[in-house]
């Protein structure tokens, strides 16, 4: 198009794509694209506001390495990431939430009941419950894979004090479908503001903290893998987590307890643990494929 103007450079966008463009790919420029351009006029963006956004996301990338991946978080404080989680969690399902920067691969294998308090500072916590399907039915030889902050609100990957999978686990559940752990309460933790996410939120006056969670993934033939996080309705923050991972159904309650009988029969520490402890009971539910 030779007479490009503000009202057709829109098509004149699509209208270069060849043909046989795949689909979905054209689908999503198309959209992409749209979307771009009617935030680019609604806004009348100024051409120094045009290189301030150029500027932030060569930064972004530039901070970007193997550890620590700044669009990431980037898309997580817009919002982004959790957005997309909800659009794609099954209704069926235990709702979905953010994985996060600090899930590592290769966690060892717990055995249900085991311990990971070990020698973690904290408020003792024992978290079991079952894993099932929509149906109910038990999901015997699920796999869940857990991780979470230690005492000092970091997890053992950004910390050179911990051992590399401290507060790590798998654990594969029997033919019950349960699942239980010991562990110490996570605490709130603020994500890294040192890069241009950062720069956002002090831009907007936002705070850069999230409630205490406990990460899950759980998988099982057939179903659809869970990617979660668990938070204790007392936290100061659940109702302003700096990345909008929070929702119904996957914040409850951590009961306290004082007498050890209280305890499941199979749990390692059952006569050790300090007293009082929390316990909190949580079935994850999984869809169907
Ligand atoms: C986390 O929960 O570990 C996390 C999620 C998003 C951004 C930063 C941290
Ligand atoms: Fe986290």
């Amino acid at each position: 198009m030779r007479n490009v103007n503000k009202e057709t450079i829109t098509q004149a966008f699509m209208d270069y794509c060849a043909a046989d463009t795949e689909p979905r790919l054209r689908f999503i420029l198309e959209r992409l694209v749209h979307h771009l351009h009617a935030f680019a006029r609604e806004t009348e963006l100024t051409h120094e506001e045009w290189r301030s956004g150029i500027d932030l996301l060569t930064r972004t990338g530039h901070i970007t390495d193997a550890h620590r991946n700044e669009f990431v978080l980037f898309s997580d404080l817009l919002g982004l990431s959790s957005l997309v989680d909800m659009i794609h969690s099954s209704e069926d399902a235990t709702p979905s939430s953010v994985l996060g920067p600090f899930h590592v691969l290769g966690a060892p294998l717990l055995p249900v009941g085991g311990d990971l308090i070990r020698n973690n500072e904290g408020d003792p916590l024992v978290v079991s419950g079952r894993v099932k399907g929509a149906k109910g039915e038990i999901l015997a030889g699920a796999e869940l894979e857990i991780w979470q902050t230690a005492a000092n609100a970091l997890y053992s990957s950004q910390d050179e004090n911990q051992s590399e999978y401290n507060l790590r686990a798998r654990q594969v559940v029997g033919a019950d479908g349960r699942y239980c752990f010991s562990t110490v309460r996570p605490v709130p933790y603020e994500v890294p503001t040192d890069g241009p996410g950062g720069e956002m939120l002090r831009a907007t006056g936002r705070h850069a903290w999230r409630p205490s969670h406990l990460h899950i993934i759980v998988r099982a033939p057939g179903y659809r893998s869970l990617v979660t996080e668990l938070f204790p309705d007392n936290d100061p923050y659940l109702d302003e987590d700096a990345v909008f991972g929070v929702r119904e159904g996957i914040v409850m309650h951590y009961e306290p307890h004082e007498s050890r009988d209280d305890l499941p029969a199979d749990l390692e520490i059952r006569d050790t643990i300090a007293t009082p402890y929390l316990m909190v009971d949580f079935d994850f539910v999984l869809a169907e494929k």
